[in-house]
């Protein structure tokens, strides 16, 4: 069969593959979630082929899809208060309700069920189509079974060209992954597949809702699930893929040490320089849920085309949309999935006179393990003989031993070359600390106390980043009594620093210091039991 290509722009290709699905044909259509592919819901024939373009394996239901509410009263038995809020508040949208289903439902799309799974796209080629056909429109993601969905007309080639009659191009799928399932078939509601409406989104609008075990866990193949679909190995690419969960630092540190050089890698943007090698794609940054979605099964799908062996993928945690982001890769994985012990890290940052010491020696006394900067930047001055000689080279000192003093007075005075320096011990520190922080292994929680956190974008390391600020005149004068310096010369050097609001604006949290301990050390308790959680 030869897939006729058609453009969502064009009235005239939408009349057709209207034409198309009442003709009882299999049309591949954008969706704002992934693309569906699409046949008459009411007509046995229509139904029979999407199981056979797709390979899909025959007890798994269909959703219907529908473009407005007087479908939905003829293809289900009752509309529940429930529903109804579940409707107003999300439809039409990326969540799909299970109902009781009405007898004009065919067995072919409820397959032995008595309930039936609908959906109101919000996506105005899927409605225009369902809308100009008058059926409701029954379709599963438009891919082979098992294989990851698809987002773009161009994906929907690659599996099913020449399996159906028609694919309508469009803007790729906006949301990237499949519509949120929900049941109110049962007691209390429950989600069997979650996307991009939340449980949190649902559950102020219902209260309480439960999430399906299958979700976060494998499940036996044979046993009964509430959610066909849930039991199949799906989103797979051809290569085993094995899923990293926990901080982001560790999976990443944890990735980096087991792939091999035939390795396919999947990570958060921050973390592409760390894991660089040929076969490394990054999905979104490691907040960005929303990128992440939406890149996820392009990326995956990319894999196939790599000569990869096995994928290692980043994973991000169950709250709001990462809950669904973190469920397809564990199904790719086929649930092949290692939790990294979950230390949390702090990061730790201040202009010099600031009090950030104070407060590093506090959390140490806390029993967090501090790694300081400045304490791998002196050691390497003692100890790297490398970094010693481009020091001296650059700024004609004595190599043998570094003299800090001297050192100090010519890039304080010269903000270019303080660049320089920076630009010099910045690998040689990086290096050393990466090291520091993965042979520790014991500790909870660590704290990264370093002044130049955001200049060396540290801050991808850490789950929070806690700023020290204080007035100028008190970092003027501690500066003077704790480095035996002129005031002259503390203005200097804090001229060379970022101020008070750059710190308020960048970090997660501030600690003012007016110079009361008592008082600091309760606020770093508090952070510290706070973060260590
Ligand atoms: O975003 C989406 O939902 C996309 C687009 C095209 O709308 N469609 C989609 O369909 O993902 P599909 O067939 O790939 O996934 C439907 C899921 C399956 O896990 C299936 O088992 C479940 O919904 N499902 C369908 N009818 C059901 C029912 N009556 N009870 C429980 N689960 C059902
Ligand atoms: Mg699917």
């Amino acid at each position: 069969m030869k897939t006729l290509q058609l453009f969502a722009e064009n009235k005239s290709d939408i009349a057709k593959s209207c034409q198309l699905i009442l003709a009882d044909e299999v049309v591949a259509i954008p969706t704002e979630t992934v693309y569906g592919l699409g046949a008459n819901a009411l007509s046995s024939t229509a139904i029979s082929k999407i199981f056979q373009a797709k390979g899909r394996p025959q007890d798994n239901p269909l959703i219907v899809h529908i473009s407005n509410i007087n479908m939905l009263n003829q293809l289900v038995l009752d509309v529940s208060d429930d529903a109804k809020r579940v409707i107003d508040a999300f439809w039409p949208g990326a969540i799909t309700i299970i109902f009781k289903k009405s007898n004009i439902v065919p067995d072919e799309i409820s397959r032995g069920l008595d309930t039936i799974a609908i959906r109101f796209p919000n996506h105005k080629t899927a409605c225009e189509i369902i809308e100009q056909s008058g059926v409701p429109i029954a379709a599963p993601s438009a891919n082979l079974s098992g294989r990851p969905s698809t987002t773009t007309a161009q994906h929907v080639l690659e599996d099913l060209d020449g399996k159906i009659s028609a694919v309508v191009f469009d803007k790729p799928c906006k949301v990237g992954l499949e519509s949120t399932v929900l049941d109110l078939t049962r007691q209390k509601p429950v989600i069997l597949r979650p996307g991009s409406v939340t449980k949190e989104q649902i559950e102020a609008v219902l209260g309480e809702i439960d999430v399906d075990l299958s979700v976060k866990e494998s499940i036996d193949n044979s046993a009964k699930v509430s959610s066909p679909g849930m039991k199949y190995r799906h989103y797979a690419p051809k290569a085993k893929v094995t899923v990293l969960c926990g901080n982001s630092y560790d999976t990443a540190n944890y990735i980096r040490q087991n792939a091999g050089k035939s390795c396919g890698i999947l990570c958060f943007d921050e973390y592409a320089d760390l894991l660089s090698s040929p076969f490394t794609q990054t999905f979104g940054a490691k907040d960005n849920i929303d990128a992440q979605a939406h890149n996820l099964f392009d990326k995956l799908r990319l894999f196939d085309e790599m000569p990869v062996t096995e994928i290692f993928t980043q994973c991000p945690n169950d709250d709001g949309l990462g809950l669904a982001v973190a469920n397809r890769l564990k199904k790719s994985s086929g649930f092949n999935v290692i939790c990294i012990k979950n230390r949390k890290i702090i990061g730790l940052t201040g202009a010099s006179g600031s009090g950030k010491s104070t407060v590093s020696d506090i959390f140490s006394e806390l029993s967090a393990k501090v790694i300081s900067a400045d304490d791998i930047y002196h050691n390497l001055l003692e100890n790297s003989s490398e970094m010693k000689v481009e020091i001296s080279k650059n700024f004609a000192i004595d190599c043998d031993k570094i003299d800090r003093k001297k050192l100090g007075e010519i890039v304080f005075a010269d903000k270019s070359k303080l660049k320089i320096l920076n630009s010099i011990t910045h690998k040689y520190i990086t290096k050393a600390f990466e090291k520091e922080l993965f042979s520790t292994i014991d500790s909870n929680v660590i704290v990264l106390d370093i002044p130049l956190l955001f200049e060396a974008n540290y801050q991808r390391y850490c789950d929070k980043v806690v700023g020290v600020i204080a007035n100028n005149d008190e970092k003027i004068s501690r500066l003077c009594v704790r480095d035996g310096i002129s005031e002259e010369y503390a203005k200097i050097r804090l001229k060379n620093q970022k101020s008070n609001e750059f710190f308020k604006e960048n970090c997660d949290i501030i600690i003012d210091n007016a110079g009361d301990l008592n008082e600091l050390y309760k606020k770093c308790e508090n952070i510290y039991n706070e973060i260590g959680e």
